[in-house]
């Protein structure tokens, strides 16, 4: 069983022909009201990759129509809401730029994300099972004793490091990396990461070889160049992404960790785990908005 600890928004996204430096406005014909939040597009590309019923949500939202909306659309991509909660703040909210070449800007509104702590998750049991999946877009401390407890039961934890946080301690990137199995970034979180662990370096691919040297499988997605997973005893592989044309790469690398979540859960190899997430991040880049193009099970070409 999956269960993604982590952010639900609502993303407000506009498209514009080039994303607004500090001091400009841009003009955009509209936007659109989209799901979103790291934590829930990550919990709905591991459902729409797994067997029925095996990916479970622990989130809070506003008690606003925002809310209530995020819930039911969890609940219809087959994800287990019942440890999603109502907090006194609105429901988290997301403020996307989307260019014409499919690159994006955010801003996120932390709102209801920032009430979820590690009680939210009473009555859930972690077991051997367990794969946790966890962001950085709700408290960090709750995070850490969640995936304390997950890892105390025998589970397995994935730590996405994203949004890396601008202020973040040497001391808690630490204890973060020592209660992860996998921990996924993007090239600047990795190159971040690392360099707050004390090794400067500007390539990501040194980056994810020092962050793997503290005991964990660090995995760097690369966009185009595809993913780079760095394992503890040494060893590396890379797995190509598909060429392809983004339309908008808003949640690519959500559905990379949804994915990856589904495969482990499933007992793929890390290797065939890897190349499925992979593909489907790249599909996920086909269509606007983060959740609209995150593969199925069938798209994913698996039965
Ligand atoms: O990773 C993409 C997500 O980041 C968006 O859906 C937005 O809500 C922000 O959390």
């Amino acid at each position: 069983m999956i269960i993604v600890f982590g952010s639900i928004n609502i993303d407000l996204v506009a498209r514009v022909s080039s994303i607004p430096r500090p001091g400009e406005t841009v003009l955009s014909p509209g936007y659109e009201t989209l799901f979103g939040g790291k934590g829930a597009n990550q919990a709905i590309a591991a459902a729409r990759a797994s067997l029925p019923h095996r990916v479970a949500m622990a989130a809070c939202v506003g008690g606003d129509a925002f809310g209530r909306s995020a819930r039911d659309n969890l609940v219809r991509n087959d994800v287990v809401a019942d440890l999603v909660v109502d907090s006194a703040e609105p429901t988290g909210c997301a403020f996307i730029t989307v260019d014409e070449r499919g690159e994006n800007a955010i801003t996120v509104a932390s709102g209801a994300n920032a009430s979820l702590s590690e009680a939210t998750l009473r009555g859930f049991e972690a077991n051997a099972a367990t794969v946790a999946v966890f962001q950085m877009e709700v408290p960090f401390s709750a995070s850490l004793n969640v995936a304390r407890q997950v890892r105390a039961a025998g589970g397995r934890v994935i730590w996405n490091f994203a949004p890396a946080p601008t202020a973040f301690s040497t001391r808690d990137l630490s204890d973060l990396v020592d209660e992860t199995d996998i921990f996924v970034v993007n090239e600047h979180e990795a190159i971040t990461a690392a360099k707050l662990l004390g090794c400067e370096t500007d390539r990501f691919e040194d980056a994810g070889a020092y962050l793997s040297g503290s005991g964990c499988t660090c995995v760097v997605t690369a966009g185009a160049q595809g993913a780079f997973a760095f394992h503890s005893d040494g060893r590396s592989e890379i797995v190509e992404a598909p060429p392809i044309r983004p339309v908008d790469t808003t949640g690519a690398g959500d559905t990379f960790v949804g994915i990856l979540a589904s495969g482990l859960d499933e007992a793929l190899s890390f290797t065939k785990a890897l190349q499925r997430a992979c593909y489907g991040a790249s599909l996920a880049c086909l269509a606007y908005g983060a959740q609209t193009g995150m593969p199925t099970r069938a798209q994913l070409g698996v039965i």
